[in-house]
């Protein structure tokens, strides 16, 4: 175990009162009777407060010491309060905080956007900014449908794209949609995304049977289909890896039917999963891409880029903005990307991640083989699945059970997966050989513990 007096950085967890301890049970209280109970999860267990963090650490308000294998929601990608963003943020806090997005634009948006054209995979993309990966996916929605003119959409059982109501629209999941499913927009057919755990590379040609009758059906309500929106790797979803040639086929079908294909890389784009776009490692040839998370190294940034002539599809601006939101291009978080893709683009970063994350998965793999109740460990980068199972069925609710015991050992990890029965990994870059190897001894005894 670390010593207390170490800075944070690569530090092994330090576990000094079981968590959550005292402070965070206090600040529990005082949260439970000012926020809406719709939002942070309170139980006995969980949460801890976040004081601090550094590299991969986060010490809680009890002084207890973690290593974060979340990376805050697959955001730090380059780490918790990094030089980066440190001194991106005070460099530009000296000159402008805020601007005018659409009316008086900020130096820094124009020099974010041009960066932004270039990582994407079109000569001529264009990009409307917006500030979380919710507000990214209205935005490619939007989009797709002037671009297509249809406003049916497809996307996939076990996606997530977000909450605003639009987003929340494309997905799935039931226990976010209940409370307001007659607001919903009901233009939306779902098609199951391959389960290659139970139906192996089949699940890919049951899934395209699936898009290609909701292409010809419409969608539930009978619109048309316009467009199609998928994650390269579903990654709430359970951090799942679609088959070899699955992608490719999908964006076939897509194309010959006229749809526009939405790449969500809200998480796995920007290095996640070893590469600039995860797209370009599965094959998907998207229209219209997300970015979001990583993108601002900590700071609420998002964008959706598309190809010219579809992002050419919108009516022209006549002096009241078509699309636009106070925060659009906020200068401080343009700075922070602007930094973070020029890091990106020019340093051996993407090819780190894919090593480190080959090695975790390795790692994982070679000490959870034979283990009970896992029935498979996957990822594709630093974006890695645990996924448990009881008897032929899924073990629900097995990711969030093992989240908790991880975190008593000063582990910070979440469930995920329709079901809770995973257990996914999106680490910062940079967990050293001593912290793996305690991560996966750890992570092995937990769930040897409580399935
Ligand atoms: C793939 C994907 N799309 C969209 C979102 C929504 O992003 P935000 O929570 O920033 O609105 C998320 C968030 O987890 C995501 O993983």
């Amino acid at each position: 175990m670390g010593q207390l007096s170490e800075p944070l950085g690569s530090r092994l967890p330090h576990v000094t009162v079981p968590p959550p301890g005292p402070a965070s049970q206090a600040l529990a209280d005082r949260l439970r009777r000012v926020e809406s109970r719709g939002v942070t999860h309170l139980t006995a267990h969980w949460p801890i407060f976040w004081e601090e963090a550094a590299g991969t650490n986060v010490r809680d308000a009890d002084g207890n010491v973690y290593i974060d294998l979340t990376g805050a929601f697959g955001v730090a990608l380059v780490g918790h309060t990094s030089r980066l963003a440190r001194s991106a943020i005070a460099a530009q806090s000296e000159r402008l905080i805020h601007g005018m997005g659409d009316i008086h634009p900020p130096v820094s948006k124009l020099e974010l956007l041009e960066r932004l054209a270039l990582i994407a995979p079109w000569p001529d993309a264009k990009v409307i900014l917006s500030s979380t990966g919710s507000e990214a996916v209205e935005a490619a929605l939007k989009t797709a449908q002037v671009a297509s003119g249809r406003p049916g959409v497809i996307a996939f059982e076990g996606g997530y794209h977000g909450l605003t109501l639009g987003a929340l629209a494309v997905t799935e999941r039931g226990h976010f949609r209940a409370p307001f499913e007659r607001r919903v927009y009901g233009g939306v057919g779902f098609a199951p995304f391959p389960d290659t755990v139970r139906d192996g590379a089949e699940g890919g040609a049951v899934s395209l049977e699936a898009v290609q009758r909701l292409l010809s059906s419409g969608a539930p309500n009978g619109d048309e289909i316009g467009a199609v929106i998928v994650e390269p790797v579903q990654a709430r979803g359970g951090a799942r890896v679609p088959p070899a040639g699955f992608m490719a086929a999908l964006s076939d079908i897509a194309r010959s039917a006229g749809a526009i294909l939405i790449a969500d890389e809200i998480m796995t784009g920007l290095g996640r999963c070893g590469a600039v776009l995860a797209s370009s490692r599965v094959g998907l040839v998207p229209d219209i891409v997300c970015v979001g998370k990583a993108l601002g190294a900590g700071l609420p940034i998002s964008a959706c880029l598309a190809r010219g002539a579809v992002m050419d599809a919108w009516p022209q601006t006549d002096g009241e903005a078509v699309h636009t939101s106070t925060f659009l291009g906020h200068p401080l978080a343009c700075a922070v990307a602007a930094d973070f893709l020029d890091v990106l683009t020019t340093s051996d970063l993407a090819q780190r991640v894919e090593e480190e994350g080959n090695d975790l998965l390795a790692a994982l793999t070679e000490r959870l083989s034979g283990c009970r109740g896992v029935a498979d460990v996957r990822g594709m980068g630093l974006l890695l699945g645990i996924e448990f199972a009881e008897g032929s069925g899924r073990s629900v609710g097995a990711g969030s059970r093992v989240a908790e015991g991880a975190l008593k050992r000063g582990l910070i990890v979440l469930p995920a997966g329709d079901d809770g029965h995973v257990l996914e990994l999106t680490p910062p870059i940079g967990l050293t050989h001593e912290q793996v190897h305690f991560v996966v001894e750890q992570l092995a005894e937990v769930i040897e513990e409580v399935l």
